[in-house]
């Protein structure tokens, strides 16, 4: 066991950082690193928190994975993670992934956290507590020997060019954070894109639409023709794809021990033909 990197330091928390990316700032790294990481202990103050039951979603989306490659026959040798974040997501797969788990994501400050926790089986990380007051979090990851080769790396979501395609990928709460949604999602459907022809494409999103992240236009649903999300998706992938599980995923981001962040994710996973 390596020494535990200090991936975010307890008064960085508190910083007025100016991040052009969401995603970017001390703050957003450290709910990450505990969504992705923290056992409910690191996560809730109390044993029976009315939240506790949202806990542990990157091994959950993985889990799900995992058990239709199964149901379906699908042999998952290299999966992909788009917009992996700290890469939780990643080292879940890389439980039962045979040999390479490949995480990308658009901010250059998560892929550092993400590749300095794998190279070092773990990390600690400052969380707040209240007003100018933190408290640290150490969390371990399983190092190479055990598993298959996880890396990370900066990369745009919708333009992915990759030599060999994948097994699986995972757009997990993703689709409604870039600015062309709809671009993203037609890179799988491609016959050379990053997913193989019977591979398996898991989408979880919250259908969560924000102005700051694509334009109106591009988002899935239509409020004239009372059309959701989900059935906007559906449509979209009903031409190149089978759709084998749908399911509500709850998650929890923790903000200070009295305010927690919780959604709902829409999942689904889909073959393709
Ligand atoms: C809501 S977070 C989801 C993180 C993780 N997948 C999860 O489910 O917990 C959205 C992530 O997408 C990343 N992202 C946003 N736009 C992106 C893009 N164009 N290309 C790659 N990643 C992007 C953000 O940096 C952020 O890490």
């Amino acid at each position: 066991m390596k020494n535990p990197p200090v991936l975010i330091k307890g008064d960085e928390l508190f910083l007025n950082e100016i991040a052009e990316d969401h995603y970017e700032t001390s703050r957003d790294l450290s709910k990450y690193l505990l969504m992705h990481y923290g056992s409910p202990e690191d996560v809730f103050e109390s044993p029976h928190h009315p939240l506790a039951f949202a806990h542990g979603y990157p091994e959950r989306i993985s889990r799900i994975l995992q058990s239709v490659a199964l149901d379906k026959g699908v042999t998952v040798s290299r999966a992909l993670d788009v917009g992996c974040s700290v890469g939780g997501v990643a080292h879940a797969l890389s439980r039962w992934v045979d040999t390479l788990v490949c995480g990308v994501d658009a901010s250059a400050r998560s892929i550092d956290v993400a590749t300095t926790l794998t190279q070092n089986e773990g990390g600690t990380f400052g969380v707040v507590q209240q007003g100018p007051y933190s408290r640290y979090v150490s969390v371990r990851v399983s190092g190479p020997e055990s598993g298959p080769e996880v890396g990370f790396e900066v990369g745009d979501a919708c333009d992915l060019h990759y030599e060999e395609q994948f097994d699986a990928v995972i757009l997990s709460n993703v689709l409604d954070r870039v600015a062309h949604p709809g671009e993203c999602l037609r890179q799988f459907e491609a016959d050379d894109g990053p997913l193989r022809r019977g591979g398996l494409l898991l989408i979880a999103c919250p259908w969560s639409w924000y102005p700051d992240y694509s334009r109106p236009e591009e988002w899935f649903g239509s409020a004239r023709d009372e059309i959701t999300s989900e059935d906007d998706l559906k449509t979209r992938m009903s031409g190149g794809f089978t759709m084998v599980h749908e399911s509500d995923q709850p998650a929890v981001l923790r903000q200070n021990p009295r305010e927690y962040d919780y959604f709902n994710a829409h999942v689904t996973v889909w073959e393709k033909l």
